[in-house]
């Protein structure tokens, strides 16, 4: 089958990146970037694009029939720390939208369904280090319910409906071509441009609050990855725990000052501490490596190296 692909969500921090590289695999024509709103122009003027409400039903489907898609990328979605701020409007868009693409893969107008799960499913009562994948899960933001809620439909929809879904349990993604927005993880990229601009940076976790993390190159090849799988390898239908490195504040902040010697960082924790402190240091990954040949690429200090170079350039091109 070749893809006929819809990304919901494309103007996003990993929807855009995930579009251009699915249209570099694919080809420009076989990808359908579609959002809310026209908020990354790089994305909208890059290939066909589609205004599309992700809780609007009727409206993936005429995009769906319009295009002929068989395969749909669901990233939009409300993230942690937004999702406190307004948790009815974060349970609506990230329940209702992925309903809305399960269905149309029940009633058979899609055949293949991503669909990303995250970190945020698990809570105080789960175990911090080496994180299992099947373990205690008890989330305590709006967010990370909608996503255990979300796993356990879409293996549901899996089970009764031979829905093909396939999911990852993202960490805090790292990435310098698109913003990230409303996350807790969002420090590790915010830290780079202030590096950049200012020398300082003002975190709002404590030094010592590690999180499971990722480079973006890295959550891409594990998107296109667990998606160009053979299906009998894919025995996880919830979603698979994906890991790469973690780190602190303060360790983040000493391997930027390794390639910056004058840069610095000062903390002052807000909301956002409580909910890293519900979530994993770290992951075990084991499924995803044996099932479908997860790898990571990146260190820290490969992230930190290439983070600083691309802001540079692209703070250089700007002034
Ligand atoms: N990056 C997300 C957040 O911080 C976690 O999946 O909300």
């Amino acid at each position: 089958m070749t893809p006929k692909i819809l990304i919901i969500g494309a103007c996003g921090q990993i929807g855009s990146e995930l579009t251009f590289k699915l249209r570099e695999i694919y080809g420009d024509k076989n990808v359908i970037a579609s959002d809310i709103s026209y908020s990354n122009l790089e994305i909208v003027n890059s290939g066909i694009f589609e205004i599309l409400d992700a809780e609007d039903y009727a409206a993936i489907k005429v995009c769906v029939e319009k295009h002929d898609i068989n395969t749909v990328y669901l990233m939009a979605a409300i993230l942690s720390a937004t999702g406190e701020k307004y948790p009815m409007k974060a349970w609506n868009l990230n329940m209702n939208s992925l309903f809305h693409v399960l269905n149309l893969a029940k009633a058979k107008f899609i055949k293949k369904v991503f669909w990303p799960s995250s970190i945020a499913v698990f809570g105080t009562t789960t175990p911090k280090k080496n994180t299992p994948q099947f373990t205690v899960m008890e989330p305590s933001t709006v967010y990370g319910i909608t996503k255990q809620v979300g796993e356990r439909w879409c293996e549901y929809y899996h089970n009764k409906y031979a829905v093909d879904i396939r999911s990852v349990r993202y960490p805090g993604i790292i990435s310098w071509k698109t913003m990230p927005g409303g996350g807790t993880t969002d420090y590790a990229v915010e830290i780079y441009h202030k590096a950049i601009t200012d020398k300082k940076y003002e975190c709002f976790l404590k030094e010592d609050t590690a999180l499971p993390m990722m480079f973006m190159d890295d959550a891409i090849k594990a998107t296109v990855d667990i998606m160009s799988a053979d299906n009998e390898d894919i025995k996880i239908r919830s979603s698979y725990n994906l890991s790469a490195i973690s780190f602190t504040p303060k360790e983040l902040a000493e391997s930027i000052k390794q390639e910056i010697p004058d840069f610095t960082i000062t903390y002052n924790p807000d909301f956002r501490q409580a909910i890293a402190n519900s979530w994993p240091k770290s992951i075990d990954d084991s499924n995803a490596r044996e099932d479908w040949n997860w790898k990571h690429k990146f260190s820290l200090q490969d992230i930190t190296k290439e983070m600083l170079k691309q802001l540079g350039e692209k703070y250089k091109n700007q002034s």
